[in-house]
Formats: C-alpha cells, sequence, structure tokens
C-alpha cells in the first residue's frame, strides 16, 4: 500500500465516527438545535431522544408494539432514561418531530387547550370536509351538538335500545343453531347489521353487505400512506368513500321522498340528523348530513364490535365475574317477563356496568390521541414548539400501576369507586370528547344482557386454529398477559348447545 493509499484510509477512517456522530445527532440539529439559536431567551424542550434521520424513533415504536408486544414499555424506557419531569417527552415518530405526553395533567392540559393543540392528523380526504373531525371551532361546535343530539342523547339511546335488542337476541339465535361460531367475526356482523340499523334503518342484503366491503376499504386507507397513486390502499379508500357517500346520499333521497309523499317521519341516526335544528333554526345541509354518517360508521362500527368481543373472551376467563352478571341480569329477564329492556332498565344493572366500564378500560380501543401544535406553548418552563406533533398516550392512563391497581386483571368491582381525576379519558376529552361514549355503553351492557342470560361453561383451548394465530399488537399483548389464546364457550339455552370459538383476532381498529 502505498503512502497516498494509507493516507486516505486514514481519512476515511478518521472521518467516519464524526460521520456517525452527524447521523446520531442529525434529527437534534434539524430541529432542536435551530429552535434554540432563534429563540432569543433560550428554549427548554421536554427531555428525549430524536432518534435517527429521518425515521427518528420509529422503529423503536414499532419495536415495542410488534414485536415486544408491550406498547406502554415505550413509556416505561423513556421514563427510567429521562424521569417522570413534566410528564412529556420529545422524540421524532413518522417522520415528525413529536411531544409525547402520558401524565392525566398533561392530557388535561393538552385536551382542553384545543384552540391550539388541533386535530390535524386525519386526512381531510378521508373523512370529509363536512365531517366532525374535520371542524374546529363554531363549525365543530355545531356539528358536534347535531351528532350528539342523534346518537347520544337518550332520546336517541332510547330507539337505539330497541332497535339493538332486537338484532341481538336474533344473532344468539342463530348462533345457537350454528353451534360453533368465530365470536368476533359474528359479533361484527351483527354489529354491522345494528349499526345499518340504526343509522338508515336498513336492513341485511346485498347493500349491507356492500357496506361492509366498502367500509374495510376507507379504513385501510387511514392506515396507509396518503399516496392518491393507482392500486394504493390510499386510492381505493377514497373510491370505498365515494361509494359509502353514493349509497348514503341514496338513502338520504329516498328518506326526502317519503316525507314529501306522506309525510312520515322516521326515527333512525338519518332521520335524526336530518331534522334537527340548531339554535338558529337551521337544519344541516345535505352533504353534511351524509358525510357524518360515513364518518360515524368509522368512528362506531368496528370500535363497538371490538368492545363486545373482548367482554366476551373477559367473561369467558372470569367465570366468576360471569356468575355475578348472570344473576343481575337472569333477574331482571325475570321482572321484565319476554319485554325488550328499556334504557332505564339498563341503568338499573348496576354490575353489568360496571363489567362494561372495565372492558372499555383494559380494551383501550384508541391507544393514543393526535394532536399538532399550531403555536409555540410553554408548560411550567418547556416549549412544545409550534409545527410539532403531540402524542396523548391515552393507553397509559390505564396501564399504569399508578392510577388503577393491578391494571391488567379484568375486575369490575375496581369500578365500585370513581378512577382517580384524570385517570380515565378511554373516550379522551375536552371538545372533541366521543360523541358516541353513552351510545358505546349501552350497547355493550344489552349485549352482555344476551349473553349472561345463556349458560357458558368456559375451557381454554390448547391448540389454536392456525387462523387464530394471526394477530394486531393489542390483542397479542393482552392476550399474552392474561395467558389465554382460544376460549371455547359452552353456551347451553334451552334450544340447544352453543359453541363459541372465541378467536380474538386481527382487531383492525389498534393501530
Ligand atoms: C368503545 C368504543 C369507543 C371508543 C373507545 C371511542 C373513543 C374515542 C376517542 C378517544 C375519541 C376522541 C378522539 C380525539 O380526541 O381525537 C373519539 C371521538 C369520536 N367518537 Fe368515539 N369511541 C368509541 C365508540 C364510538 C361510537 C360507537 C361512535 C358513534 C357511532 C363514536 C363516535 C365518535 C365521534 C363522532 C368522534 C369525534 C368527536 C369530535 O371530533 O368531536 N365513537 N372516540
Amino acid at each position: 500500500m502505498d503512502v497516498q493509499s494509507v493516507s486516505s484510509w486514514t481519512w476515511v477512517l478518521g472521518a467516519l465516527p464524526i460521520l456517525l456522530l452527524l447521523l446520531w445527532w442529525w434529527n437534534e440539529l434539524r430541529y432542536v438545535v435551530p429552535l434554540k439559536a432563534s429563540f432569543r431567551n433560550g428554549i427548554k424542550l421536554p427531555p428525549g431522544d430524536m432518534g435517527f434521520p429521518f425515521i427518528g424513533e420509529t422503529l423503536t415504536f414499532v419495536w415495542y408494539f410488534k414485536i415486544l408486544r408491550r406498547p406502554d414499555d415505550f413509556i416505561n424506557a423513556k421514563r427510567r432514561r429521562y424521569g417522570d419531569g413534566v410528564g412529556m417527552y420529545r422524540t421524532h415518530l413518522f417522520g415528525q418531530p413529536s411531544i409525547i405526553g402520558w401524565t392525566p395533567v398533561i392530557h388535561k392540559f393538552m385536551l382542553r387547550s384545543d384552540a391550539v393543540f388541533t386535530h390535524s392528523w386525519t386526512p381531510n380526504d378521508l373523512v370529509g370536509r363536512n365531517s366532525i373531525v374535520a371542524n374546529y371551532g363554531q363549525r365543530h361546535h355545531r356539528l358536534k351538538k347535531f351528532v350528539t343530539m342523534a346518537i347520544n342523547r337518550p332520546n336517541a339511546l332510547r330507539q337505539v335500545a330497541s332497535l339493538t335488542q332486537l338484532r341481538i337476541a336474533s344473532a344468539f339465535q342463530e348462533w345457537a343453531h350454528k353451534g360453533t361460531i368465530v365470536a368476533f367475526d359474528e359479533i361484527r356482523k351483527m354489529t354491522l347489521e345494528n349499526v345499518a340499523n340504526q343509522f338508515v334503518s336498513l336492513r341485511p342484503g346485498p347493500l349491507l353487505d356492500t357496506i361492509g366491503v366498502e367500509y374495510k376499504g376507507l379504513v385501510g386507507a387511514f392506515r396507509a400512506i396518503p399516496l392518491n397513486l393507482p392500486g394504493t390502499a390510499y386510492r381505493c379508500g377514497l373510491k370505498s368513500r365515494k361509494r359509502l357517500l353514493e349509497i348514503f346520499r341514496k338513502e338520504l333521497e329516498k328518506k326526502k321522498n317519503k316525507h314529501a309523499k306522506d309525510g312520515e317521519l322516521g326515527h333512525d341516526l338519518m332521520d335524526g340528523l336530518m331534522q334537527t335544528t340548531d339554535e338558529d333554526g337551521k337544519y344541516l345541509s345535505d352533504e353534511e348530513v351524509v358525510e357524518n354518517i360515513v364518518g360515524l360508521l368509522i368512528a362506531g362500527y368496528e370500535s363497538t364490535a371490538t368492545s363486545l368481543t373482548w367482554a366476551v373472551y373477559h367473561l369467558a376467563k372470569s367465570p366468576d365475574i360471569l356468575q355475578r352478571l348472570r344473576e343481575e341480569n337472569i333477574n331482571l329477564r325475570h321482572k321484565k317477563n319476554g319485554e325488550l329492556l328499556t334504557l332505564d332498565d339498563v341503568s338499573e344493572l348496576k354490575y353489568t356496568n360496571k363489567v362494561v366500564e372495565e372492558t372499555i378500560r383494559i380494551a383501550n380501543l384508541t391507544p393514543f390521541i393526535n394532536r399538532s401544535a399550531d403555536e409555540d406553548v410553554e408548560y411550567q418552563g418547556y416549549t412544545i414548539p409550534r409545527g410539532w406533533k403531540v402524542l396523548l398516550w391515552i393507553r397509559y392512563l390505564h396501564t399504569d400501576p399508578n392510577n388503577f391497581d393491578d391494571p391488567m386483571s379484568f375486575n369490575p368491582d375496581r369500578w365500585d369507586n370513581a378512577a382517580k381525576a384524570g385517570t380515565y379519558m378511554v373516550f379522551g376529552g375536552g371538545s372533541r370528547i366521543c360523541a358516541g361514549n353513552n351510545l358505546s355503553r349501552l350497547q355493550i351492557a344489552l349485549f352482555l344482557h344476551y349473553l349472561s342470560v345463556e349458560t357458558f361453561e368456559s375451557k381454554c383451548q390448547d391448540e389454536l386454529p392456525a387462523s387464530s394465530k394471526t394477530g394486531r399488537w393489542g390483542q397479542d399483548f393482552l392476550q399474552q398477559n392474561l395467558e389465554a389464546d382460544v376460549l371455547l364457550l359452552n353456551c347451553k339455552d334451552l334450544l340447544s348447545l352453543l359453541c363459541f370459538y372465541l378467536v380474538v383476532h386481527n382487531h383492525d381498529l389498534n393501530l
């Protein structure tokens, strides 16, 4: 080797550590250093790590979620490294500099400051500019009132209670005839039928099957890279959305024609949205009605199906809880003497409502709330910089032992006392709080009623059917913690012996 090539190698080897260091600090240099330079009196950012160039800490995030299947250890690792501080860390995730909040106080602060922390992660192409989630301020407030009136207030809930029960009861009969069912698939089917009936009085048939297919296409796009190119999941989702809007536009026209012809007003969600007026006496426009129906389908269908499946899953694993649930519900059943349950009956089911709450807590269907800082925000001496993403890790509130004793155990009795202030936010908070929270609770309670008045035996199956082994992190994570995969429930009603293969798998809402 001649002298020249030795000296080139020396340069390369000498520069390599500097290059690596530069790479290591790239995001810090790109995002943090300019911020510090631009603030005259200095700026203090929450502690944290911006990770590698471009990808930041995304791989670490994926590691905790997908490989370790312990999502909350992402936060635990940070707590060990940086201390608890003010409950925020800086990071870089999915191509964006971000702040993660994980304590009750931070959640409260950010959810209440919704004028500065806006809700900007969902592409408007997918939700529609008239949708409740795409709007802010006055317009959001107005739409929220309409939607809440139509789905979440006692009058609407009374209507839902009667519509939903008939379908739930007939689903149990069908399952009895089938004998063995895959619980999640059947619950999904039943939920879609219920949702279609509640939303637009649609009965099972080819149109409902099409809605199911298009729904799947649309939801797929929410998880895809937003590239509107031929063949991408995003473009498929946009097409599905268009087809769903067409379907619901036709339903709206039918309702209008019927109303014009015989003056008849219906009682479903679409009717509710069409008939309600705001304080100025104004109605929603047709497009506002139709886009919000699609939005509610996205928000309400799979979340309900998944929580019902989780309820069955936990009950199958907890015979004592199932027994108490059964006693309460059989009692009511005797009193009702074959009549449908009313909203008031459901509120009297004290233990059932605790099971509902515990199901929702432990299912953590919405792991995070995403926001974006519209301006620099000061919080206890730290700055959340303008333009940075904000990730509120709400699931951590529900799995932190400081907030809930033995958080991974399914224990409805914990609801004998209310959760500590700010520690229970399954439905979010502030002005964006879930518009369907009471509706969800009601639907789960009604389902539990019909489920528990049957007789169940539960056992764990060692042999898993191959299909049940697929699963997203949320389900697998809990499955691992609860040490069970598939449950076989033998359900005896007066007519026959039922078997549920309870295969908790692939619930798409979780990421
Ligand atoms: C257990 C089931 C459910 C859970 C855990 C859940 C959770 C949530 C959460 C956490 C938010 C707030 C998102 C944010 O702040 O960015 C939200 C918003 C929303 N949810 Fe739910 N949800 C459930 C069921 C439903 C149902 C059944 C419906 C309606 C049919 C519904 C309709 C909505 C709507 C319209 C919003 C947007 C509210 C707004 O932007 O003001 N949700 N949900």
